[in-house]
């Protein structure tokens, strides 16, 4: 039987835990290089809809403004799809938002992810950054 004396095995585990280290910081820096790279997602556009929800976005448009947001929530990343004349309700646990974005009611306390978007020069669609 062989006897692997202390040097050796905290070499071992010393090694093991670098290489463990490595592996989740490829991991983590890949996913953030993921998280780099924009999508253009293109979508039908109705100006008179003052509240659309689409995919992953939900897209408000009065004042002859238009802003998009992330639909998802941000407090654990529920997708919102409800709202009333002038909020947006997270179905989960019932945060609410303006349609600014801006929490109105938690538990979220972060306002709403604001997407980059742009509108067609026809107006027929809108093409959003994510
Ligand atoms: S995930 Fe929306 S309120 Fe909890």
């Amino acid at each position: 039987m062989m006897r692997v004396n202390r040097r050796t095995f905290l070499n071992q585990g010393m090694t093991i835990t670098i290489g463990l280290f490595v592996a989740l910081w490829n991991k983590i820096t890949l996913n953030q290089i993921k998280l780099g790279k924009q999508r253009k997602h293109i979508f039908p556009f109705d100006k008179n809809k003052s509240i659309t929800f689409i995919d992953d976005f939900i897209i408000i448009n009065r004042d002859n403004q238009t802003q998009v947001f992330r639909a998802h929530c941000t407090h654990l990343g529920c997708k919102i799809n409800q709202a009333t004349t002038d909020k947006l309700v997270c179905p989960c646990h019932g945060s609410e938002y303006d349609l600014n974005g801006q929490v109105l009611k938690g538990p979220a306390y972060k306002n709403l992810n604001i997407m980059k978007s742009s509108i067609s020069e026809d107006g027929s669609q809108i093409e959003i950054e994510a």
